[in-house]
């Protein structure tokens, strides 16, 4: 049965399929070319060790496993979640562990795989903890970093691209949870010009 809801009427953070538009900022064959020197980066820093992926849930799921396979030799995972975000596309401030490791990570070799470096609240807060934990060494990867919005003193190890201030989504980057599955990475333009 036909809907006789107005297709006008969507909350702002929910935009109707089609609404926002994508405008192209990273290829993903480029983002795969990036992948593969930071993979070998990676591994040439560390030639012996085994190496323990922690992805932050969700948006560095599909950095991680490209990452991952660029990476030759012994190479763990696991995952954590935390929150900032929300549905909205400002940063509230507030960091919260939503989900812990499956394990311990004491005299491992940690490497934080994170989708973007924006504020840097959420990667202070998760260096904070998992430093608390003994690792042999904590290392950063993020995929992409917006160095002009920092306010946390923190820096990547390894990065993928600078990128300009602006919201972008794709290649596991989401605006309320879309756009994660765009193999490229774009800025989003909502209607009404706030992005
Ligand atoms: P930070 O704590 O401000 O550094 O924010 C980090 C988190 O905010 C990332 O892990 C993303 O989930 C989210 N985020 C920041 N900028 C963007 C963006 O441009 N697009 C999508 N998510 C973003
Ligand atoms: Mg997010």
């Amino acid at each position: 049965m036909a809907t006789t809801t107005k297709r006008s009427i969507k909350k702002s953070s929910e935009p109707a399929s089609g609404q926002g538009t994508v405008r192209p900022l990273l290829t993903g064959s480029a983002i795969q070319k990036k992948i593969r020197e930071l993979g070998q980066q990676i591994r040439a820093d560390f030639p012996q060790e085994p190496l323990l992926l922690v992805g932050v849930l969700k948006g560095a799921v599909l950095f991680l496993a490209d990452l991952a396979r660029q990476i030759p030799g012994e190479v763990t995972f696991d995952f954590i979640a935390v929150s900032s975000y929300g549905k909205d596309t400002k940063s509230s401030g507030q960091v919260k562990l939503n989900k812990d490791l499956d394990s311990s990570i004491e005299g491992k070799v940690v490497i934080v795989v994170e989708d973007i470096l924006d504020t840097g609240l959420t990667l202070q807060y998760l260096l904070r903890v998992l430093q608390q934990r003994k690792p042999k060494s904590l290392k950063v990867a993020v995929l992409l970093d917006k160095k002009e919005r920092r306010i946390a003193d923190v820096r990547a190890d390894y990065t993928g691209f600078v990128i300009p201030d602006e919201f972008v989504v794709g290649y596991g980057l989401d605006y309320a949870e879309r756009y994660r599955n765009l193999p490229d990475v774009g800025i989003l333009t909502l209607p009404g010009g706030s992005h």
